[in-house]
């Protein structure tokens, strides 16, 4: 796996932002260090959560050695490494960028950010709008109907009858554009109290009903389950902290609480290719599995037997998108991979 490599759309500067190291914030931003005890700034979190948490994770982490093996074929010659640790996997450094995004709102109007770009955005919403119809259509096969006017309304319903939350929403806007489609039961949380203001006025100010929530999902408070969780640059920031692969654990253990059954997490990542993120999802599967299986040969059958699916279930991923300029050289590849929630 490559360096940080996110970036927003309006920015001149080609290089993200992220490049920045851990290291280099050491010396120049005690503000995002003093942030980064292990225990997340969460307006609810209580520390001794969030260390049973990690301790857990990091169990998970050590006792799991392997990497699962998959029935996907990789598109990279070799596996990378972990990205960098940026500056992007703190809290400190989102709080900092939402202060400043707020005051262009406030100054200009200006929405803020898009991460990787529109266009990016605009085929995620087109692609996820399909795949929901797709299901829905699926699940609603027995009631066909051969009026075409009737049937368009019955899809816009269908989408209208999904619960969306978008984690790690940042301003919003790609709950905006998912309900421009027809989604209807929309939630935005970020960890970020600066990215919910944001994201707030911006949809009073375009007419958009949309719940927002601060909330980190390594540790959240969300008691509802949704049937579309969206997650557009949210993981790949997640995994820049120095910790990230444990917290990337956690975001799963998090977000396989947060999907209902059969319902969807779609994951837009510009720091993870389409088959490191199965990989990683076949991972937390194997490693659910093995959680807990006895060493007695006849109990570990029974509980095979009796066990519970693996949470997620790849799905599909978009197959087409465009390549980006930065640095001088063409960037990487934007990845949005769908799985099931079993
Ligand atoms: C790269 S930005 C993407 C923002 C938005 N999803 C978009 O596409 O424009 C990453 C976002 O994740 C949020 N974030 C990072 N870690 C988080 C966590 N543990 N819980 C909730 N939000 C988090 C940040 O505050 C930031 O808004």
């Amino acid at each position: 796996m490559a360096g940080m490599r996110l970036f927003p759309e309006d920015s001149d500067v080609t290089l993200p932002r992220g490049t920045v190291t851990a290291v280099d914030l050491v010396s120049d931003d005690d503000r995002s260090v003093a942030a980064d005890s292990w225990s997340i700034k969460s307006e609810y979190g209580s520390t001794l959560d969030d260390e049973q948490r990690h301790a857990d994770a990091t169990e998970a982490l050590s006792a799991s050695t392997f990497r699962a093996a998959s029935d996907y074929n990789s598109d990279k010659d070799e596996q990378d490494g972990e990205p960098e640790p940026s500056m992007l996997g703190f809290q400190s450094y989102w709080d900092g960028a939402y202060a400043d995004e707020l005051t262009n709102f406030r100054e200009h109007g200006h929405a803020g950010e898009v991460w990787f770009g529109s266009e990016v955005m605009e085929t995620v919403v087109s692609w996820v709008k399909s795949l929901c119809l797709e299901l829905s259509q699926a699940r609603l096969s027995n009631h066909a109907t051969s009026d075409d006017s009737e049937l368009a309304m019955q899809h816009e319903k269908d989408l209208s009858k999904w619960s969306v939350l978008d984690i790690g929403t940042g301003n919003g806007l790609l709950l905006q554009e998912l309900a421009k489609q027809g989604f209807a039961d929309l939630t935005g949380t970020d960890y970020s109290g600066g990215a919910i203001d944001l994201a707030q006025s911006l949809a009073d100010r375009d007419g958009f009903n949309i719940r927002f929530l601060v909330d980190d999902i390594l540790n959240t408070k969300l008691d509802r389950m949704f049937q579309l969780v969206m997650d557009k640059g949210t993981l790949d920031a997640i995994g820049l902290h120095p910790d990230g692969s444990i917290k990337r654990i956690m975001y799963w253990e998090s977000v396989a609480k947060l999907v209902a059954p059969g319902g969807l997490v779609v994951i837009t990542s510009c720091n993870s290719t389409k088959d490191e993120l199965i990989q990683e999802v076949e991972a937390f599967n194997q490693r659910r599995s093995v959680s807990g299986s006895s060493e007695n040969p006849e109990t570990r059958l029974e509980q095979e037997e009796s066990r519970d699916p693996p949470p997620f279930r790849y799905l599909d991923h978009v197959r087409s998108y465009p390549t980006f300029m930065f640095g001088g050289a063409v960037g990487s590849r934007v990845a949005t991979v769908a799985f099931v929630r079993n």
